[in-house]
């Protein structure tokens, strides 16, 4: 297919997407226990992407450099990479997929897509879409699996030599042992994987507007996003005025119940698993001096896995606490005081996860010097949300490589090609 095939493809598919919002809302909140209205928003974050895409597509091509030999013209074309694998997580089960699959084809590659076990209806009604807009047959190919069948799904992608590139969102771990084994036959890979958030509260913040930022970023998905703010460093002149300005902002946001009521907008977590898991670092902070200061937190009432947002002042030993090592994954807010701009760098940096960050100053050369100093792949100053379509989404370091989003996506999934001619 031409660019401009493509682009009206996209153009179609996007359109079905808008058409059956409803329906793929639905099917988000059945498979994920998301709330409907969270969904929703699901469902337009997804077709943002094909609309982008279809908008860039055209707007893809080479260049012409002026060449050291006079004899010599120099131009480069991009061509597509062939077929492109996209393992995708349970987390965020249509915008994965049109973030990675929508940018593949736009490029003028085949997808072969595996959705995560706990979510391949979302992915299965993207490909029936894309099919009804007009997308020729194995251009978009969906193989659900179970997880058992997981590993050896994962071991056929990285090994086939058709595949040309792995495209994969998950853990650093088997981020790890994905990248290892598309080594063995040079692929070419994207991860994004986990993070590990800081989200800084400087003194000269507005704390009102940063205690909403807080909010999105942290609990958006029920804290179940890669890019969730996860170590929230605020400056100890603040620190207990910020506590307090967050629990009031927590309390006014949220409103709990049935997940197909729209007025619901805090849904529970998706598994027993990952329950545990921010349990057991609400835990590990209280026990080693965090205060909580909320309460009810479990509502089994609202599910089995139902955790209400946490806010935890960590103000002793956070180094030693858990959370700072690891992804909560969860609707928990660790707070940590620091003193100067120094340290909240240098705490923020103490990771080897490098996806997101997030700050909030009045002040402008703040602003610059410490968005320069983080080292992320994407920061947030004065805003808790960063995630669009027209953003180069991914990190650095172990959180991964590649970008998803914006041109970059396209380039991604383009190889360039140099041409001398000779005259
Ligand atoms: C993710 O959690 O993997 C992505 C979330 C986002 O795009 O904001």
């Amino acid at each position: 297919m031409q660019h401009r095939d493509r682009r009206w493809l996209m153009r179609r598919w996007a359109d079905l997407l808008r058409a059956n919002r409803e329906d793929l809302a639905a099917l988000c909140t059945l498979e994920l226990g998301k709330p409907y209205t969270e969904s929703l928003v699901s469902v337009q974050y997804a077709t943002d992407f094909l609309d982008w895409f279809e908008g860039a597509i055209e707007r893809t091509f080479g260049d012409t450099i002026p060449a050291a030999r006079r004899e010599n013209r120099v131009s480069t074309i991009r061509q597509p990479q062939g077929v492109v694998a996209a393992i995708t997580p349970w987390n965020s089960p249509l915008a994965m997929i049109t973030r990675k699959a929508g940018a593949a084809i736009a490029a003028g590659n085949s997808v072969v897509c595996k959705p995560a076990p706990e979510t391949p209806l979302c992915a299965l009604a993207l490909a029936k879409l894309f099919e009804r807009a007009g997308g020729p047959p194995g251009v978009l190919n969906v193989i659900p699996c179970s997880t058992e069948n997981t590993a050896a799904v994962g071991e056929e992608v990285c090994s086939n030599t058709l595949v040309k590139h792995l495209s994969f969102t998950g853990s650093t771990a088997v981020g790890k042992s994905l990248n290892v084994a598309c080594a063995r036959s040079m692929k070419r890979i994207s991860m994004e994987l986990g993070g590990n958030a800081p989200f800084i509260v400087f003194d000269d913040a507005d704390l009102e507007e940063a205690a909403k930022g807080l909010v999105t970023s942290k609990f958006r998905s029920s804290g179940q996003t890669c890019v969730c703010a996860n170590r929230i460093l605020v400056h100890a002149a603040v620190f207990d005025k910020f506590g307090e300005l967050l629990k009031k902002t927590v309390n006014s946001t949220f409103v709990y119940g049935s997940v197909w009521d729209q007025a619901v907008n805090f849904g529970p977590l998706y598994s027993s698993k990952g329950m545990s898991k921010a349990i057991s670092h609400l835990e590990d902070a209280v026990s080693k001096g965090g205060i909580l200061l909320t309460k009810d937190l479990v509502a089994r009432e609202l599910g089995p896995n139902f955790l209400r947002p946490a806010i935890v002042k960590a103000a002793t030993n956070s180094h030693l606490m858990t959370f700072t090592e690891e992804e909560t994954f969860g609707p928990i807010a660790f707070m940590i005081p620091f003193n100067t701009e120094e340290e909240a760098i240098k705490i923020a940096n103490q990771s080897n996860l490098g996806l997101a960050a997030y700050f909030y100053t009045e002040s402008i050369s703040r602003l610059w010097r410490v968005a320069e100093a983080l080292n992320v792949g994407m920061v947030g100053a004065r805003v808790g949300l960063v995630s669009a379509a027209e953003m180069p989404f991914g990190g650095i370091m172990e959180s991964g490589m590649g970008r998803e989003g914006g041109m970059e996506a396209l380039h991604e999934f383009l190889e360039i090609k140099s041409i001398t001619v000779g005259l």
